[in-house]
């Protein structure tokens, strides 16, 4: 099955060819204005391609492939909520997550704009609580520290919006301790228990299933250690669950069943994808880190995204243009590693995000009728802060044999507030390293004097394509805006490539195998049907 056979693709195979030629220093020489033509803003967020191996004709022909892919009525299916995500039968709504109240979307008679804003007034009642000091411990002392158990996308998006967007806690916030947990091998919980006091902890069980193994091994370390602490001797049971314990899950009955009463629910639904539920309930953490209001601030952002995705002609549309930009590199000039590098430490944690984003999403082989792909699809993507990687993997991305694109990821203001002056020179040192190095990915050392006459080792060839995304400022409101950017990126690649990125059937077989293994770690017996490797090391293991 080739989604290229088409004329916008045929067209494309062409302009590759030649574009394919050209160096990107070659490309600033003939044209002056490029930054002009190839960089396009939306509110508090630019993004520049001008760095890309590519020109106005190149984004011309992507659009009208984008126009065959009938990706308009791709877009229109996502956000009527219809059941886009095939195999397993159902919609993809988290853009109805920040969806404003005044606006409502049935899904079978329901209407899930009320919904949702029902989960969230009902959160927002549970962040004041925990606030304002009234949710108490089992021994009647007021909670001090969260603990978020959960994994992938019931993890990774709260780590890192809390991580991003620390410093817009408010007072009530800054009082509270957060951490999270997701280590299977209980190794993140039994570091941090140990500093924990059981009678100010609360633990937040989230978990799209409530089936994940990893989530509910901690979750039961977790109880253990609440009832084996010597404060809570005598206790019922049930008591420590209901005051150390808040379920996150698309699964009330799952959640009663382990313990968890009613009263201590937050919900999401079977349409929201783990890794697009940062949004939903599952978000907790990020309202008790910045407060109710600052979470809303991060829905709008989400939202104004949306709406521009949703409304805008290709040929400005912020995500449309940058899956596009990535079909480019990777189906027509096959680049296929990308690298994502935030130039804020407060994004330290936006790399592992869109790994699980894109190749949880976009990491298949079979198209949405069941056939093999004869093209590319995800990337291999991966990143750390900008400043750090260029002393760890950046010699490669320069002098290296692998083609990689790149996504610079920063923001223009920083520390204008008083009191924060003796950063400032920092934030502009971060910044002269963010462009100097797009610079020099981009245009090999054509940037400096006689580069020509060095030996070979010292020389850059330049040439890989960066897209740089400049925020005005890293805020709740432009963080929203940079999330739902990539998370419809990778709608529209999905679109082009014809595969479904809401499922994820490639992970489960591992979950079948280890449950099956387990017995075998334990009894000799078990192993007889395995192969060599696996047996050896199950009997070294043994040993
Ligand atoms: O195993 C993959 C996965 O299903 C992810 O898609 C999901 O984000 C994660 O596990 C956690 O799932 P849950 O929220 O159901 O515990």
């Amino acid at each position: 099955m080739n989604v290229f056979a088409t004329d916008a693709s045929a067209r494309l195979y062409e302009h590759a060819k030649f574009m394919g030629q050209r160096h990107i220093a070659q490309l600033f020489q003939e044209d002056p204005n490029r930054f002009q033509k190839l960089s396009f803003e939306l509110d508090e967020l630019l993004v520049d391609f001008a760095k890309q191996r590519l020109s106005t004709e190149t984004l011309q022909h992507l659009c009208q492939l984008a126009e065959e892919k009938a990706l308009k009525r791709w877009i229109k299916r996502l956000f009527n909520g219809e059941k886009i995500n095939t195999s397993e039968n159902r919609p993809a709504l988290h853009t109805a997550l920040r969806t404003p109240i005044d606006q409502s979307l049935l899904l079978d008679g329901t209407d899930v704009i009320q919904q949702v804003h029902e989960n969230l007034d009902r959160m927002s009642r549970l962040v004041e609580c925990i606030h304002s000091e009234q949710w108490l411990g089992c021994t009647g002392t007021p909670i001090n520290t969260l603990v978020n158990i959960g994994v992938g996308g019931s993890d990774l998006g709260p780590f890192m919006a809390c991580k991003a967007l620390g410093e817009f806690s408010s007072p009530a916030s800054e009082k509270l301790e957060i951490h999270f947990v997701s280590s299977m091998d209980g190794s993140h919980l039994s570091s941090l228990l140990s500093k924990l006091d059981p009678t100010r902890t609360l633990f937040v069980i989230s978990s799209k299933s409530f089936t994940t193994i990893d989530t509910l091994a901690n979750a039961e370390t977790a109880r253990e250690w609440l009832k084996r602490a010597e404060v809570h001797a005598e206790m019922d049971e049930s008591l420590i669950i209901k005051r150390h314990f808040i379920g996150v899950s698309a699964s009330p009955q799952r959640m009663v069943d382990w313990g968890i009463p009613e009263s201590n629910h937050l919900y999401f639904w079977e349409w929201t994808g783990g890794r697009y539920s940062m949004w939903s309930t599952i978000g907790l953490p990020i309202a008790l880190r910045i407060g109710m209001e600052g979470f809303r601030d991060m829905l709008a952002g989400a939202h104004v995204m949306d709406c521009h995705f949703r409304d805008t002609p290709f040929t400005e549309n912020l995500p449309v243009l940058l899956a596009l930009v990535g079909i480019w590199n990777i189906n027509f000039l096959n680049i296929t590693a990308h690298a994502i590098l935030p130039y804020d430490g407060r994004l330290s944690h936006l790399p592992s995000y869109l790994e699980q984003l894109e190749m949880e999403s976009n990491g298949k082989s079979t198209t949405r009728h069941n056939d093999q792909v004869n093209y590319h699809t995800c990337p291999i993507l991966w990143g750390e802060i900008g400043t750090n990687a260029q002393h760890a993997f950046y010699q490669l991305l320069h002098q290296g044999t692998v083609p990689v694109m790149c996504d610079f990821i920063t923001s223009a203001k920083r520390y204008e507030a008083p009191g924060h002056e003796e950063l400032k020179h920092q934030h502009q040192l971060n910044l002269s390293n963010c462009l100097a190095q797009s610079q020099i990915l981009a245009l090999g050392d054509t940037v400096i004097k006689d580069a020509d006459q060095a030996p070979a080792y010292k020389r850059y060839r330049g040439n890989q394509p960066c897209t740089t995304l400049l925020m005005q400022r890293l805020s709740p409101y432009t963080f929203g805006m940079l999330i739902a950017l990539y998370e419809h990126k990778v709608f529209v690649q999905s679109v082009i490539w014809d595969i479904n990125p809401f499922d994820q059937w490639g992970v489960e077989l591992g979950k079948t195998i280890a449950t099956g293994l387990l017995p075998a770690l334990t009894q000799e017996q078990a192993c007889e049907a395995l192969d060599s490797s696996t047996l050896g090391l199950i009997r070294h293991i043994n040993r």
